[in-house]
């Protein structure tokens, strides 16, 4: 069977479990923003491939204290994405929600998309772009400021802004770990979109699924795989538009 029509018997199967679903959770990745133009991390075009230090020392906690400046170099050059908006993806998951489907999405994104799709419950794990506060005073400060400033964005009192974005060596937010962790455990279905499911703690979430689906897509294979009820490896507008 060629993968195309393996692919539409999956889709056929995905449109029979959001069907039959009374409270879905999506839990999402970069993969759902690069087609708003926004490069993810880990897939065939994305920004790790551009960096000579690795992401995960370049977007962490210590580095953004001793190398604040090339941080904030980094940081304006791939996560400026105020003016993205949102997709296909996007949408589907808000057109679910407002028929009544879906209990919430858990995002690793900082890109805000989801709000701007108009889902109203967004559990950002990973913090956002659109909050940003000095580390002396706590005053805060929008993203069009941080990203327009020359060099190091810095308060009124002299601080340091830092962007409200969970760094590697720094714990989730408390009220994100609570509130993800109940719609996992109050979820008849659990879809995986556009995330390599690399990071951790992000992807023990989707370990502690213990409902009824388990469903997978994106276009690179994931360490879960193995444990979902069905798994689409396409592009996620392929998938969309057929729904
Ligand atoms: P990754 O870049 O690790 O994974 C994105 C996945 O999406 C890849 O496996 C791609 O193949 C897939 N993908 C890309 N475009 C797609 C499309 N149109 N349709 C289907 N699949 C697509 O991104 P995350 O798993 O989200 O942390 O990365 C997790 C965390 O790592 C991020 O939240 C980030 C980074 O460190 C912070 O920003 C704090």
């Amino acid at each position: 069977m060629s993968d195309n029509n393996e692919n539409m018997i999956k889709i056929e199967k995905l449109k029979e479990i959001i069907d039959k679903s009374k409270k879905i959770v999506f839990f999402t990745g970069a993969g759902v923003s690069t087609e708003s133009g926004i490069k993810d991390f880990r897939g065939k075009d994305g920004i790790s491939k551009y960096t000579d230090i690795p992401i995960e020392i370049l977007i962490s906690k210590s580095y953004f204290y001793k190398h604040t400046l090339e941080f904030y170099d980094y940081y304006k050059k791939c996560f400026n994405c105020i003016d993205k908006k949102p997709n296909i993806t996007h949408y589907f998951i808000k057109k679910l929600e407002d028929e009544g489907k879906v209990l919430g999405v858990i995002t690793q994104n900082v890109d805000g998309l989801h709000y701007k799709a108009g889902s109203t419950n967004v559990v950002e794990l990973h913090g956002t772009i659109y909050k940003n506060r000095c580390v002396d005073c706590g005053k805060e400060y929008t993203p069009q400021y941080v990203f327009n400033s020359e060099g190091i964005p810095k308060c009124t009192c002299g601080g340091i802004i830092k962007p409200d974005v969970v760094l590697y060596e720094e714990s989730l937010p408390e009220k994100a770990i609570y509130e993800a962790s109940k719609l996992v455990r109050d979820a008849d279905t659990l879809i995986v979109l556009g995330t390599s499911l690399q990071v951790m703690p992000a992807s023990s979430y989707v370990a502690s699924f213990n409902g009824d689906n388990l469903v997978i897509i994106n276009l690179d294979s994931t360490p879960f795989d193995q444990y979902a009820d069905l798994v689409i490896h396409d592009k996620l507008s392929n998938v969309m538009e057929k729904l």
